[in-house]
């Protein structure tokens, strides 16, 4: 039985007919072609797959298409596009933060949830945040890094829209 949802995706509303055992991460990845969230343990235990729910992380993997319905998701994709890239997209690049990149669609996401939250976290904070993304590559030096600069680039901008 097939259950109709409305979802914003990235800023656009998707009609779509989904399965009631189908996850967010399956709809993203194979009925929108947005690829940039990973398939990792789809068990909850990686964070590869992680988007935002309303401005909220989450993995995509453990919650249902059907759930998504009514509500707004913002993947990788709708982050930044080549030559405009997002803050957090070009500190990653700039500190190393990314190398084989499997996780980095799910670390960016992470970190963006907690810096609309919490726009000057301590290192602390980030480790406790991204501690469900799990990175086999650069030791996370590199990706604490990158957050902080981020954060500060982010705050920056922010003080400078104040009128
Ligand atoms: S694929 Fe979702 S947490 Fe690993
Ligand atoms: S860059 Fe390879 S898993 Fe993180």
């Amino acid at each position: 039985m097939a259950i109709p949802i409305r979802v914003k995706v990235n800023g656009q509303v998707e009609a779509l007919e989904v399965a009631p055992d189908e996850s967010l991460l399956s709809m993203l990845r194979e009925r929108l072609d947005l690829t940039g969230a990973k398939e990792g343990c789809n068990e909850g235990e990686c964070g590869a797959c992680v988007v935002l729910l309303d401005g909220k992380a989450v993995n995509a993997c453990l919650v249902l298409a059907a759930e998504a319905d009514g509500h707004e998701v913002t993947t990788i994709e709708g982050l930044g596009r080549p030559g405009a890239l997002h803050p957090l997209q070009k500190a990653f690049l700039a500190h190393q933060a990314v190398q084989c990149g499997f996780c980095t669609p799910g670390m960016i996401m992470t970190a963006l949830s907690l810096l609309l939250e919490n726009p000057a976290p301590t290192e602390e904070e980030v480790r406790t945040a991204i501690s469900g993304n799990l990175c086999r590559c650069t030791g996370y030096r590199q990706i604490l890094d990158a957050v902080q600069a981020a954060a500060q680039e982010m705050r920056a901008g922010a003080q400078g829209r104040r009128p």
